[in-house]
């Protein structure tokens, strides 16, 4: 596969990615790292080989998702935990998708945990550590310079090209997608792509038939078997799909 590239200056570190300049001013080297956080950096573990399942769950989606007309950043996977992507801006705005009634939708509304969206339900957040991620809608967005609001028409029809091709890739590999999140960032000419990662971090998975967690709430809620999870996860994403 690649590619005479390596590691420059160090852009960015985020709780479980490092992004690295290379020579080429137009990529990044996007490092996998096996830390996990959860409640705003509250929880803190490494969970073992999270990074190289992280990065290839991500590796062997964004291809599928730009053949779906939805641009990205990414360009091949580089190593284990490295992959090559587009540099990007990305945009503070954390784009989240629901379809079943999880998480802090169903703590802020009191929605039992399980129950069906009868549409999908886009939020949006404030990326910022600092602040725990706050909810916001696409005004604050826009008043606040983060997004214009072609920006965010865009992203928005984006995220639902996102779902519409995650939600029967998973059931056809025994997973229900229940809610995921996603980031969006700015190539220099201004095109809006998806960045940052899809993976059992930024997801919610539920197996179809016994709606046993398969993601990151097992370390958040103390579940055991993390690490399988993650394991199983990557299978069947790879795995091609069942009848
Ligand atoms: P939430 O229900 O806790 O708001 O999470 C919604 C989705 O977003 C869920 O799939 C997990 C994902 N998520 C992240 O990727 N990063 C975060 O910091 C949080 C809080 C959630």
């Amino acid at each position: 596969m690649s590619t005479n590239i390596s590691r420059g200056e160090l852009k960015y570190e985020g709780k479980a990615k490092r992004v690295y300049a290379t020579s080429t001013p137009t990529e990044y080297i996007v490092e996998y790292k096996d830390d996990a956080t959860a409640f705003n950096g509250v929880k803190k573990a490494q969970i073992g080989g999270k990074g190289a399942i992280n990065n290839a769950i991500t590796a062997h989606l964004f291809p599928q998702l730009e053949q779906a007309g939805v641009p990205t950043h990414f360009i091949e996977r580089l190593s284990d935990t490295e992959q090559r992507v587009r540099a990007v801006t990305i945009i503070p705005v954390e784009v989240i998708v629901r379809n079943v009634a999880a998480g802090s939708f169903s703590k802020r509304l009191g929605i039992e945990e399980g129950t069906p969206l009868s549409r999908p339900v886009v939020e949006y957040c404030y990326k910022s550590d600092a602040l725990g991620d706050p909810l916001i809608n696409t005004d604050t967005a826009v008043a606040l310079g983060w997004a214009t609001p072609e920006q965010l028409s865009r992203i928005r029809e984006l995220a639902l090209n996102v779902q519409a091709f995650l939600v029967p890739y998973f059931l056809e590999r025994g997973v229900r997608l229940i809610d995921f999140k996603l980031e969006f960032g700015t190539l220099q000419d201004g095109t809006v792509v998806l960045a940052d990662e899809i993976s059992p971090d930024t997801c919610r998975f539920w197996d179809a038939e016994t709606n046993e967690k398969m993601d990151k709430d097992r370390f958040r809620r103390d579940l055991g078997g993390v690490e399988d999870a993650y394991a199983e996860m990557l299978r069947r994403v790879t795995a091609p799909a069942q009848g």
